[in-house]
This record gives structure tokens, C-alpha cells and sequence, in this order.
């Protein structure tokens, strides 16, 4: 059942390109997004976005691409915060959960909570039969199949694909991008589990790598735009199945404390596609670099050729467009937290403490 794979998260990881196809033949006809599902983003004047864990993390990747590609503002919250803050929620507000189950108890509750205040409770869920889907005006599915591995890995590569997709389609409602710029990202978007494979394919470089990170007693993570959540993605992993203390930074952050903590026995791992913000976050890791702080720098050739000097070590990742680096970098995020458990002997399908699904509070 776990087709050769030492474990299920390995299995899930693999299946990637295969997961992420199928939100491209559910969420794109020809040319063009074409939800299963209609929801109108033009008739809304912002997204709530509430969710827990990788799930809340894929919502904050989101943000950038609602606000960047449809100019529609983007709040995010997690949802045991969201359910008792009492904030306010606008006539015209679209309030978007986001969960793998479809379970999870405080996600469910800030639903209840912002029903019949919100223009809409619009859901992004793998379960499509679980309690987030029932009581939603409209759910998108993600269309992972089973996760088992309680880290999740093909769930939160699919919540951003059906996230972008429907970015670019609310940027298409609201006319700020035409159909042949949709055309352009759509194209793109067939792309990627293509590119999937290729990010995959670096894996006995990750557990090289990883064979490394797992001496180590704390690790940060770096990144910028929506590397930055990304950054929390793999920290999040990290700590989850290896139980290694992980942080992640904003880099513009890092001078204003985190720098305190670098020193030579110090990973940092740096995610930076070569992209409008690539000089910035090198200017950042050259900053840790000072202090002796170790970083591997997970880029892509482009990223590779300009600034490998003195790093500690580089993963090269395929070349993508920007917009689409998220999908790709969870990649590495996922392969170096499993490999690292795995050189640790970790349980990596059940780690210490967690559940898969959080119904209880
Ligand atoms: O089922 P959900 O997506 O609502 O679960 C949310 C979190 O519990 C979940 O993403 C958790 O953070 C994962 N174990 C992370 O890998």
C-alpha cells in the first residue's frame, strides 16, 4: 500500500505530479480557469482566509497571489484566533476556510462563526464529504486522494494549485488580467507537475543534505514574497516529523533580532528562485554569512551561478516562473524534513504527539 515507499509520506510526496494533474483537469478548460464549481470574485470586496497548520500556510502563499494578480485584499487568520476575536466580517466579505479534512475543529467553528455575517463561506477542502464541505456555500475540492502521512504533503501542494487557479480566475472576473495573459499562466500552470518531477528528481541531493541538517539542534528558514511563507512551510515540516527546533523569517526580518541567535553552528536554509527579490534575500544570506551562520541556499541555476560564493551548500531546484515557485518549493521543504527524520529514525507517518485530523480543540 505504500508502493515501495518506505512510508506513506514518501508514497504522498511522489504522487505529487499525478495530484497536482488532477486539479489542472478539474480547474482548467483550454486556455482558461474553469472552475468546477462557480463562485463570482468580482461581486466581493475581500478574502478572510482562515485555516490551521500547512493549511493557514498555503492561505498566506495565497494572499500574494490574490492581492498581486486579482488586487483583491486578503486577511489571514488562524482559526483559533479568528473564532473568539469576534472581528468584524463585511457584508461583502468572502470568508475562505481551507482544510484537508474538512474536520478540524476550529477551522469548523470560525466557519460557523462567520456564516450569515459573510457574503460567503466558501471552502477549499479534500474531504468533500466532511463537515467544512456540507455547511459551506461553496467548496472547491482539492482532489489529493487519501493523505495518510500526518504531515501533510500532496494536500498542501493542491491547496496552492486550487488557490492559484482561483486567483487567476477572480483576477479574470475583476478584469485585471485578459485572456491572454490568463492564456500565458495557464500554460504555465500545465507545466508544473512536469516541473514537479523534476524537484523531485533532486532527491538524493535533499538527503545528502539532510544527513547534514539532523546534527543540528536549531535550523532557521529565510525567504521573501511568497517564499516567505514558504519558509514556514519548511520549518513547519522540519519540526513536525524530525523534532528539530525550526524557525521561520521574513529575510527583511532577520536584522531586526533573529540575526542575534546566528552563529557557526547555525543552518539556515534560504528559499530563492531567481526573482524580482533574489538580490534582497542574497544581500540577507550574506548577512548570516558574516556571522558564520550556515546556509544552504535552495535556488535555481540562474539563483546558483550568481551566488554560490561561500555558501555552505546549494540545492538546485528547475527553473520556474515566479508565480509558480510555491508549488515547486514545497518540494524541498518536504524532502529535506523527511529525509532528515528519517536519518534521525524519527515515526515519520506518526509523529509524537500530533493527529491527523484536530477535532477536539
Ligand atoms: O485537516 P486540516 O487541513 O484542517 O489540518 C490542519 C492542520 O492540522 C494540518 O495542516 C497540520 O498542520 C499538518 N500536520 C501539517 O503538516
Amino acid at each position: 500500500e505504500k508502493a515501495g515507499h518506505r512510508h506513506f509520506m514518501a508514497k504522498e510526496i511522489h504522487e505529487q505530479p499525478q495530484t497536482l494533474s488532477d486539479v489542472i483537469a478539474a480547474y482548467v478548460d483550454g486556455d482558461r480557469i474553469a472552475p468546477p464549481v462557480a463562485y463570482d470574485f468580482a461581486a466581493t470586496d475581500r478574502i478572510q482566509m482562515v485555516a490551521c497548520g500547512t493549511a493557514h500556510i498555503a492561505c498566506q502563499v495565497a494572499k500574494y497571489w490574490f492581492e498581486q494578480l486579482a488586487r483583491l485584499p486578503v486577511e489571514v487568520d488562524i482559526a483559533s484566533e479568528y473564532r473568539y476575536r469576534e472581528g468584524p466580517v463585511g457584508a461583502e466579505t468572502t470568508a475562505l476556510f481551507v482544510s484537508q479534512s474538512g474536520e478540524t475543529a476550529d477551522t469548523l467553528a470560525a466557519l460557523r462563526y462567520a456564516k450569515g455575517k459573510a457574503r460567503a463561506v466558501v471552502s477549499v477542502v479534500n474531504v468533500a464529504e466532511s463537515s467544512i464541505a456540507r455547511d459551506s456555500d461553496v467548496a472547491f475540492p482539492i482532489l489529493a486522494g487519501v493523505e495518510i502521512g500526518v504531515a501533510s504533503t500532496k494536500a498542501f501542494v493542491n491547496q496552492l494549485g486550487v488557490l492559484l487557479a482561483l486567483a487567476i480566475h477572480a483576477a479574470r472576473q475583476r478584469g485585471e488580467i485578459d485572456a491572454a495573459r490568463e492564456a500565458d499562466l495557464v500554460a504555465t500552470f500545465r507545466l508544473l507537475p512536469g516541473i514537479l518531477a523534476q524537484a523531485l528528481a533532486t532527491e538524493p541531493r535533499a538527503e545528502e543534505l539532510a544527513a547534514r541538517l539532523a546534527e543540528a539542534s536549531d535550523i532557521l528558514f529565510l525567504g521573501r514574497g511568497t517564499m516567505y511563507p514558504m519558509a514556514h512551510e519548511g520549518a513547519l515540516k522540519l519540526k513536525e516529523i524530525s523534532y528539530i527546533h525550526a524557525e521561520a523569517y521574513a529575510s527583511g526580518e532577520l536584522k531586526h533580532g533573529p540575526i542575534a541567535l546566528v552563529d557557526r553552528t547555525l543552518p539556515v536554509v534560504v528559499f530563492a528562485p531567481m526573482d524580482a527579490l533574489f538580490e534582497k534575500t542574497v544581500s540577507n544570506m550574506q548577512e548570516v554569512m558574516a556571522r558564520e551562520g550556515q546556509v544552504l541556499l535552495v535556488t535555481d541555476a540562474d539563483g546558483a551561478a550568481q551566488a554560490s560564493d561561500g555558501v555552505w551548500e546549494v540545492l538546485v531546484m528547475p527553473r520556474v516562473d515566479p508565480v509558480f515557485a510555491p508549488l515547486v518549493y514545497a518540494v524541498p521543504a518536504q524532502l529535506l524534513a523527511y529525509h532528515t527524520a528519517v536519518h534521525k529514525g524519527t515515526d515519520v507517518d506518526q509523529p509524537r504527539n500530533l493527529a491527523k485530523s484536530v477535532t477536539v480543540e
